[in-house]
């Protein structure tokens, strides 16, 4: 009998994170200060973040250990299980082996707990008494406020309005677990003022929502906190990756080619990044998939150069792909792959040719989603069901050429909040964003 989920003991847990930083052949250019534009010390960073985070930002070892009180709530859900699509598989008639690292057992159903949990742990040890933060399609919102009810923490999100919309009951989870919401962009800040007063109808932004969170955070004496982009959030993603490589082992396969989509690329980020210097060290080879939307093609369109990571020019300045602080996407359902950055330790891989980056159509995506959810039962979230389409094109071009792959899907969370954007995709609905469609 072939096996269908390879798990570990709850002692399997990886102690450590991997830190990249450690690894790069050259530094990251370092941000800019939003004002004078010169190279700005990391401390500057700490009237945003807690300490501890900033100091992993700049981090030079390669691993960092988890603190035990992570841990301790990490272990409500991981290891999360690697699963192989055979299903999926056979209906598709392939020879490629399709493995997939699901993340919708956290408690909030997507990868984005990893970092919330370090990240709430560390400001309640330094005193935080609040959090402010942004969130796209609420996974990171709901993630970020499971964790700062686990540690005691005050929250206030700005949820980007388009989502807040269509997604009610990402809202009812963020205040079941004691946050505050607020639909983004509004009158709450100048961030917010300003843009209203040019467009009262904007669906709002991920770029405009950091600046309200960012806006409230310094004027209010509470921190600020992000799910993606930042050095330190894809250093915590890392236990995905290294639970992966692990329970590949026990499947006895190594993967050819390992897939993730990319809002900022912390998902994506946190599977590739051990199994990078994993293949450096067993002198493989893996092919290393982004894969984005055609209505926010960041890697794929945007230029790599310094620039803000919101719309209000409040954050520093990273080196990154953008399609420009002001770039408003428009309103897919994939609403947390709407960020018009990406994390400059992405952006460096993508410029040494080591990943490679895809645009995606929406509609080709859910059609491929709805394909997962029949042949495997698992609804992707619309933002993985993009890592689901690139890896199946790659298992459909391994039956073209009668070639065996062995493909590891970053399945970053489940859909059960997207029931309107499947319903929309079965009513044929959904529009086609590919340039020329
Ligand atoms: C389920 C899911 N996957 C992926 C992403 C994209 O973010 P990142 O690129 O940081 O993983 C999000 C963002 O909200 C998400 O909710």
């Amino acid at each position: 009998m072939k096996e269908r989920v390879y798990t570990l003991a709850q002692q399997e847990l990886p102690r450590r994170w991997y830190n990249v930083l450690a690894d790069l052949d050259r530094p990251l250019d370092p941000p800019l200060d939003p004002r004078s534009r010169k190279p700005m010390p990391p401390e500057a960073l700490v009237a945003l973040f807690p300490k501890a985070c900033v100091e992993q930002e700049v981090a030079t070892d390669r691993f960092i250990d988890i603190p035990e009180e992570v841990l301790e709530v990490y272990r409500l859900w991981r290891p999360t299980p690697l699963l192989r699509a055979a299903n999926l598989e056979r209906a598709l008639g392939t020879p490629a082996h399709i493995y997939y690292k699901y993340e919708g057992v956290s408690p909030t159903g997507s990868h984005k707990t990893n970092t919330a949990v370090a990240q709430a742990y560390y400001n309640k040890l330094e005193g935080t008494k609040r959090l402010t933060t942004e969130t796209g399609a609420g996974q990171w919102g709901s993630a970020l406020a499971f964790a700062c009810q686990a540690f005691g923490l005050g929250l206030t999100v700005f949820m980007v309005k388009i989502s807040y919309h269509q997604k009610p009951y990402r809202k009812a989870m963020i205040e079941l677990y004691g946050g505050e919401i607020v639909p983004s962009p509004s009158e709450r800040t100048q961030a917010g003022r300003d843009v209203l007063a040019q467009n009262p109808d904007s669906p709002g932004s991920l770029g405009i929502a950091i600046s309200e969170a960012i806006e409230e955070a310094l004027s209010t004496g509470a921190k600020y906190s992000l799910g993606s982009v930042l050095n330190h959030v894809l250093l915590h993603q890392t236990v995905i990756g290294q639970e992966a490589l692990a329970q590949m082992e026990l499947a006895g396969e190594y993967p050819d080619a390992v897939v993730g989509c990319v809002g900022g690329g912390s998902n994506f980020g946190g599977l590739m990044l051990p199994f990078l210097y994993d293949a450096k060290g067993r002198g493989r080879a893996i092919e290393f998939i982004a894969a984005e939307p055609t209505a926010c093609p960041t890697i794929t369109q945007g230029e790599v150069r310094y620039d803000y990571g919101d719309t209000g020019e409040m954050t520093p300045l990273l080196k990154m792909h953008t399609l420009g602080h002001d770039f408003v996407p428009p309103p897919i359902h994939a609403g947390g792959l709407r960020y018009h950055g990406m994390a400059p330790i992405i952006t460096r891989l993508v410029e040494e040719g080591i990943v490679r980056p895809v645009a995606l159509d929406q509609v080709d995506v859910f059609r491929d989603a709805v394909l997962f959810a029949r042949t495997e039962g698992i609804i992707p979230a619309p933002e993985t069901a993009h890592a689901v389409h690139a890896a199946l094109e790659l298992a459909r071009e391994a039956a073209r050429s009668d070639r065996p792959r062995v493909i590891l899907i970053g399945f970053s969370g489940h859909g059960h909040f997207d029931m309107s954007a499947y319903q929309a995709y079965l009513a044929g609905e959904l529009v086609r964003t590919s340039p020329g469609n």
